[in-house]
């Protein structure tokens, strides 16, 4: 068994017999920095929601999962600390794109649209404030570089490069996907204003989600109760760690020492909340 991957906030296992395992583990990145300290269960929160996720929809697309039991994992993922934030997947050609979907004028997408530019192909007629809900979601992809950060393409680009049936499914798969989870969580108290999804394909070529799905670290979770249209909506979960950070000029800061333990329940709360919010039950 090899591990293939470190990232910033998960490991992947390779089985070397077509499955691999993804453990989850409590890191955290603020501004783009790795936090020295854990964050109590954040992994087990991430891990629960995307797994909820697929369950979700898994109607609509195939998805990665095998098993969430230990038990079903080599040996050396039967103890204690892999429980609860380790899933076994099936290991599939991976489509090199991020799918993105947007519901929400926010972010870069603002940028654009306030100077007056076309955001990605997509111009937009209607006026929208900040934050503002889009009357449709859009895709908007960008490259996995091998190296450094994503290019952001347009959908055309991504359909011409795949081929139009290819990028033609994901576009309708991610939009079916977001659409559904997204009244699923509005209902619930969290807006996903936005969000990442990854497929691959399996041996017969059939398209397949993989990756982590609709974890407030692949998208952007917002409090509905405090939600306003012509602001910037605080994130749900890094809210309380990146005022702490800016509040002790440290955002930003590669070599913060440590994160202290109020700071550290606060936030692992709201990641309690939100596994709570959405799924209906605590870890
Ligand atoms: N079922 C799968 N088969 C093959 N590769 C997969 C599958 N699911 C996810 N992956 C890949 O596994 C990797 C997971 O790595 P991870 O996201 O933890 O780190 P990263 O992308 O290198 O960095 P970051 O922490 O910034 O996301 C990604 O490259 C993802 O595309
Ligand atoms: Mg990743």
């Amino acid at each position: 068994m090899k591990k293939i991957i470190s990232g910033k906030v998960r490991e992947v296992y390779d089985l070397e017999d077509g499955r691999m395992v993804i453990v989850t583990t409590d890191r955290i990145s603020a501004f783009d920095v790795i936090l020295p300290t854990m964050i109590t269960d954040k992994g087990k929160v991430l891990n629960a929601l995307s797994n909820f996720w697929f369950d979700l929809t898994k109607d609509i697309a195939k998805n990665h999962m095998i098993s969430s039991n230990l038990k079903d994992m080599p040996k050396e993922f039967q103890s204690p600390e892999f429980e609860g934030r380790t899933i076994l997947v099936k290991k599939l050609k991976m489509i090199p794109y991020e799918v993105i979907v947007r519901g929400y004028m926010f972010g870069s997408m603002y940028e654009a649209y306030k100077k007056g530019e076309p955001f990605l192909g997509h111009s937009f007629t209607k006026k929208y404030e900040q934050a503002e809900k889009l009357d449709e979601p859009i895709v908007t992809p960008s490259t996995k570089a091998a190296e450094g950060h994503d290019i952001n393409v347009t959908l055309d680009y991504m359909k011409n490069d795949l081929g139009n049936e290819l990028g033609s499914k994901i576009e309708k798969t991610a939009l079916a996907i977001y659409k559904k989870c997204y009244e699923h969580a509005a209902k619930n108290g969290i807006i996903i204003a936005d969000t990442k999804f990854e497929f691959g394909l399996d041996e017969n070529g059939e398209l397949v989600l993989a990756d982590e799905v609709l974890t407030p670290d692949s998208s952007r979770f917002w409090n509905a109760e405090t939600y306003k249209v012509g602001t910037s909506p605080a994130s749900y979960d890094k809210q309380f760690i990146r005022d702490w950070l800016k509040a002790n000029n440290l955002a930003g800061d590669p070599n913060i020492k440590e994160v202290p333990a109020d700071v550290v329940a606060e936030t692992s709360k709201l990641y309690h909340e939100c596994v709570r919010k959405i799924t209906g039950k605590d870890l």
